[in-house]
């Protein structure tokens, strides 16, 4: 099938390499016109295991296009996948401004019938507001184009985003009765039904619901055992343990029930900030959802304190890890955005090193961070390190030889990766979450 994904970060670039690798031919269009030249030339403008491969194969093959102009992507397209940011505007509220302008655009400039497939994270309404929006255009332009706006959310994870597109979990598409739309979609994702991923079909509004209802729950997991690790601190209990306890009930199983600095990145805080705004939009409660941020805040703020609580005046902090989880350069809504810049303005100075955010945070971070090349290199003459992110390079640390190179000897743990009693006996002094004193 001809498709086009409009937008090229995350989710597009890896939608639009794994549509092309599964046989479609697609078009991928950005605004950003580093991007699309970087993409031409066959280099992934993010870090993302296995995604550069299959661009160059897909390009190679001519399966696989890029260009700034989305009037270039439209003749003969039959589906369009919409899949630019959504970010959070100050009152929660997603900032929708991109999807508006991609749906308007098609509706000024397609010749064609073009199935408009939300990929984008929406609040619930959306897809009546863009097919309103997009018949209005049509109206003033006088033609008569069938465009159905249809929901395909997106769960792909940072770090997994090939197998997750390849192998997802289900595929959720939220059509209100357009038989045509969802045939275009029984074929396109015919190459992952046939080996048995499952195809959800649901009506729009649900299918934009299931998107932020999705990752606020997982959210909420992730809150839900974080409140306990503070009343493990209080009390004498270990979270670790309580997590295992819990967790080995199939009810509840294990994932997302790992105590640590709190959720970050692209998409949970500001889904559960967007989940918030809809509640209040139409006067449903959320208090669930409510607790669910303000327990990730104090998660946060609670363990940095205890770091600010340990430093001397104008000390060096060793920082491990800045992307806001393994395996991603993505700094979005990371715990280090917020710690770096703390540090930064109480006078202290910060050694960073990450495997493959650096670039990023280079451009991101305020100046007056020192950018090294290795673990031990960060921890060298500082009088703190704090684990920020769990890479594997962080595992198989050396806890002896990063004590010798320390002036001071406070390990902060903000992923509760290692074994206190390890670091305690590497002559390091071990600050986790969770872990009570008990009798
Ligand atoms: N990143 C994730 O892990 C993830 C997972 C699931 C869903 N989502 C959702 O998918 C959507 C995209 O997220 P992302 O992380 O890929 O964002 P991103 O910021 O990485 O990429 C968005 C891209 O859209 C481009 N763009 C903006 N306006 C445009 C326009 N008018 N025309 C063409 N291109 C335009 C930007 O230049 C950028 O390259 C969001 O709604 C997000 O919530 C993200």
């Amino acid at each position: 099938m001809k498709i086009s994904v409009i937008g090229t970060g995350y989710v597009g670039l890896a939608s639009a390499c794994c549509l092309a690798e599964l046989g479609h031919d697609v078009a991928g269009v950005d605004i950003d016109e580093k991007k699309i030249a970087m993409l031409k030339q066959g280099k992934s403008p993010i870090f993302e295991p296995g995604l550069e491969e299959l661009l160059v194969r897909n390009l190679k093959s001519g399966r696989l296009s890029f260009t700034t102009d989305i009037e270039d992507a439209l003749p003969g397209c039959q589906v369009l996948f919409c899949a630019v940011a959504t970010p959070p505007n100050e009152d929660y509220t997603a900032d929708l401004r991109a999807v508006f302008a991609v749906c308007e655009s098609v509706a000024r400039h397609t010749e064609t019938d073009i199935v408009f497939v939300n990929k984008s994270t929406v609040p619930v309404g959306t897809g009546k507001e863009c097919e309103e929006r997009m018949g209005k255009v049509l109206k003033e332009r006088g033609v008569k184009i069938h465009l159905p706006v249809i929901s395909n959310p997106e769960f792909l994870r940072e770090g997994t985003a090939v197998q997750d597109t390849l192998h997802p979990d289900r595929i959720i598409v939220g059509i209100n009765g357009d038989t045509r739309a969802r045939d275009a979609m029984e074929e396109l994702y015919l190459p992952l039904t046939r080996i048995q991923h499952p195809i959800v079909f649901l009506s729009r509004e649900s299918a934009e619901i299931v998107k932020y209802a999705s990752n606020a729950f997982l959210a909420a997991k992730i809150s839900f055992i974080n409140m306990l690790s503070e009343l493990c601190e209080k009390t004498g209990g270990n979270i670790r343990d309580v997590a295992k306890g819990m967790g080995l009930d199939d009810r509840i199983g294990t994932q997302f029930l790992h105590a640590g600095i709190g959720y970050g990145g692209s998409c949970f805080p500001k889904d559960v900030k967007a989940l918030l705004a809809i509640g209040r939009k139409y006067h449903v409660p959320v208090p669930l959802i409510e607790a669910t941020h303000a327990i990730n805040d104090r998660q946060r703020q609670r363990f940095f304190a205890q770091l600010l609580d340990v430093l001397p005046k104008k000390a060096t902090v060793g920082v491990w890890g800045l992307s806001f989880k393994p395996n991603t350069d993505d700094l979005r809504e990371a715990p280090s955005v917020d710690l770096v810049r703390l540090l930064l303005k109480s006078g202290h100075r910060v050694r960073a090193f990450d495997p493959v955010a650096m670039d990023n945070a280079r451009r991101t971070y305020p100046a007056g961070i020192d950018y090294v090349s290795s673990p031990l290199e960060a921890a060298e003459g500082v009088d703190a390190v704090i684990l920020l992110t769990e890479w594997d390079v962080f595992r198989g640390i050396d806890l002896r030889e990063t004590k010798k190179i320390m002036k001071g000897n406070d390990l902060f743990d903000g992923r509760n990766m290692y074994d206190p009693a390890e670091v305690e006996a590497a002559g390091l002094k071990y600050h986790g979450i969770g872990i009570g004193i008990g009798d």
